[in-house]
């Protein structure tokens, strides 16, 4: 029995010694948990296995049915494999089960590890002789009996990420996953089960997510006899040779009899606690120079949005695409790092002390992983790019990806990339991807390979640039996951800045990751994916909801929107060690409410956000409450010092008298005495 501090996850060995899921859900004691591992599995009608939807570990043959998580292959083409239990050992947190193969030399070891409110489970399979990994996922999740299920996950698409979908898992088999060596902005690698009662505060709630990177499957299937398993794991197949050894990618999951919002809280305190590098710390407020000057940026283009950025209160002054090689447009210069002569005939280093003067660090924009067909570097290393000898290869944006599975490759990519921050006084890289891997050619390691390597590069040059941050970006929210989370600091979920889509993004986002890893810009009006003239205020504050940014062309604020934009970020500043570190709590959602609304608290403070979105006819505004409070506590409002008691927040709410559409605010509570 593993215990995390609200919940109890119960494994067993049944008959055969196939490792069961006896319980996942409420703290249960021992006795209650040994009476759980002796309920029987159930009667199999015809054409079942009483074994589906309860196994840890499913494999592709004997008698089951249900989606493996396994399949091996032998030379000889046997592809049965049948466990036998050797032991158990348990190290701290840590619990290991040891199998190994009835007549193979092949050896199963499956992990748990709880870690705050997560079980992290992962499996690991070591050759004694040669055999392929067809499918190797981290594991498969097994939600007790119920009368009927729902899936909550997220789907989405280019400047549409994060869309939530709680769905009724009916019959037979979901499929998240993505195909495109990325987490893909199209379905994220998350996802809750509930019995289709759950809400935002009650209700029980099994969620699981995948940290990895690359080509992904979460297969959801509901049985038969209506049980629902779900194993999630990484979409490559491998070949081992004897004495080799291949370790999964951790999934883990949590329960909670609380609701989504708990899911969402527990997900975001162990993402900031136990897997970012750097979660405890407060992110900066950014300027980023992609929507205002695009490509066409130079170093008196930038110097004039830094003295701007740097006079509204922004920290941190991110350079985007445009400043290296022949980077007029997409059609070129991906793969020549080093800064433009025309644009910036100095180097970096003149403009880089401009923005430290000014009280701003500097980061930059890559993407490291790519390069343009019309480059120095494609012309001198043809063959390190993903192609199919023969065939045609296929471009996307103009550009090809590196094989980053290659060792000279990737070894070039880590020299530049670290000569790049050595040489430089560079506290943040964005680290873009602007299109999915196709055309593996004959690579056997493909793709897991890709994602491995870039991790191996990620985790070196943290290593020896340890203040340097890295925002993960792919083409928006495309590499957004646990695995990514691991070694970078924050990340771009979307190109879409219009406030009022963002609403939505961000809620769907927020499922499972936290503020303090969400950039937020503010951009112009009007919006250039969206054409919507929303008022800087607004914008503003649902940017502030994350890690605020600003991303618009600060050379055409007028001077009141300038004036407002600081008033608005220094207001920000105190207000942000709630919003990053602290627990969200959703109080309308954009989904159902137009006037959506959400609270961030921590300790004995609490940030209130409100914005009205697509409200009409002047309908009267509705407070949204804070029952969250600890009861019989009075609460003081930071800028105007009303003082309210909880129990009035609890049942009145907090009144912000939003009246026009796009009206919004954000009130800062102090518990006072
Ligand atoms: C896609 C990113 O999401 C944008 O923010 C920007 O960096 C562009 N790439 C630059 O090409």
């Amino acid at each position: 029995m593993l215990r995390t501090p609200g919940s109890a996850y119960v494994v067993h060995l049944g008959g055969e010694d196939v490792p069961l899921t006896a319980h996942w859900g409420a703290p249960v004691d021992d006795e209650t948990a040994l009476a759980l591992a002796r309920v029987p599995l159930g009667t199999a009608r015809g054409w079942e296995s009483a074994l589906d939807g309860h196994e840890e570990y499913p494999s592709d043959s004997g008698l089951r049915f249900a989606t493996p998580s396994l399949a091996l292959r032998f030379p000889d083409g046997q592809r049965t494999v049948r466990w036998r239990f050797v032991s158990a050992s348990i190290d701290g947190d840590h619990l290991r089960l040891y199998f190994t193969e009835l007549t193979r030399a092949v050896r199963l070891l499956l992990h748990y590890r709880v870690v705050s409110d997560v079980v992290e489970r992962w499996a690991e399979l070591r050759a004694g002789e040669p055999v392929e990994v067809l499918r190797a996922d981290s594991a498969a999740w097994c939600p007790p009996r119920r009368e009927d299920y729902r899936l909550s996950s997220v789907h989405g698409r280019w400047a549409a990420e994060w869309q939530l979908r709680r769905e009724a898992l009916t019959a037979g088999l979901v499929r998240l996953g993505s195909r495109r060596t990325t987490t893909s902005p199209t379905q994220n690698p998350w996802f809750a089960l509930d019995d289709g009662t759950a809400t935002e505060t009650a209700g029980e709630v099994w969620s699981a997510a995948l940290a990895w990177s690359g080509t992904w499957h979460i297969d959801v299937e509901r049985q038969p006899a209506g049980r629902v398993v779900a194993t999630a794991g990484a979409g490559s197949s491998l070949a081992l040779a004897a004495g080799e050894t291949h370790t999964t990618p951790v999934s883990a999951g949590l329960w909670t009899g609380d609701g989504f919002g708990a899911v969402s809280r527990m997900w975001h305190r162990y993402l900031r606690e136990h897997v970012m590098p750097s979660g405890a710390e407060l992110r900066p407020v950014l300027y980023n120079s992609w929507e205002a000057t695009g490509f066409r940026l130079d170093e008196t283009n930038q110097l004039a949005l830094a003295e701007r950025a740097a006079a509204l209160g922004c920290e941190l002054f991110v350079m985007d695409d445009g400043w290296f090689g022949a980077r007029l447009s997409d059609d070129a210069g991906l793969g020549d790092w080093t800064p433009n002569p025309d644009r910036f005939p100095r180097g970096l280093a003149p403009l880089i002390a401009r923005v430290n003067e000014l009280g701003m660090r500097f980061g930059i924009w890559v993407e490291p992983e790519m390069v343009n067909p019309d480059s120095a570097l494609y012309r001198a290393h043809p063959d390190w790019v993903y192609a199919t000898p023969g065939y045609p290869r296929h471009e996307m944006r103009n550009q090809l990806v590196l094989n980053l599975g290659k060792p000279e490759v990737a070894a070039w990519l880590h020299g530049w990339m670290d000569a790049l921050l050595a040489e430089h006084d560079i506290a943040f890289v964005k680290w873009d991807m602007n299109r999915p891997v196709t055309d593996p050619g004959p690579d056997p390691s493909w793709p897991a390979a890709h994602t491995l390597s870039l991790y191996a590069i990620l985790d070196r040059l943290r290593r020896d640039h340890p203040t340097v941050r890295f925002e993960s970006c792919a083409s928006g929210g495309g590499r957004v996951d646990p695995g990514i989370l691991a070694r970078t600091d924050q990340v771009w979920p979307s190109d879409n800045t219009d406030a009022a889509d963002r609403l939505h993004i961000q809620e769907g986002f927020g499922q499972v990751y936290p503020a303090r890893t969400m950039t937020a810009w503010v951009t112009d009006a009007p919006n250039f994916l969206t054409g919507n003239r929303l008022p800087l205020r607004f914008r503003f504050h649902v940017a502030m909801a994350g890690v605020l940014g600003i991303g618009g062309d600060l050379t055409h604020w007028t001077l009141d929107e300038q004036t407002e934009a600081a008033a608005l970020i220094a207001q920000y500043k105190r207000i942000r060690p709630i919003v990053q570190h602290g627990a969200l709590h959703r109080l309308r959602s954009p989904a159902t409410s137009t006037a959506p609304a959400l609270a961030y608290v921590l300790a004995d403070e609490v940030a209130v956000f409100q914005w009205l979105a697509g409200h009409r006819y002047g309908e009267p505004y509705v407070p949204p409450r804070l029952p969250f409070l600890p009861p019989s506590t009075r609460w003081q409002d930071a800028e105007t010092g009303t003082l309210f008691t909880s129990a009035f927040l609890a049942t009145h709410g907090l009144d912000a008298t939003l009246f026009r559409n796009h009206d919004s605010a954000v009130t800062h509570l102090r518990r006072a005495p």
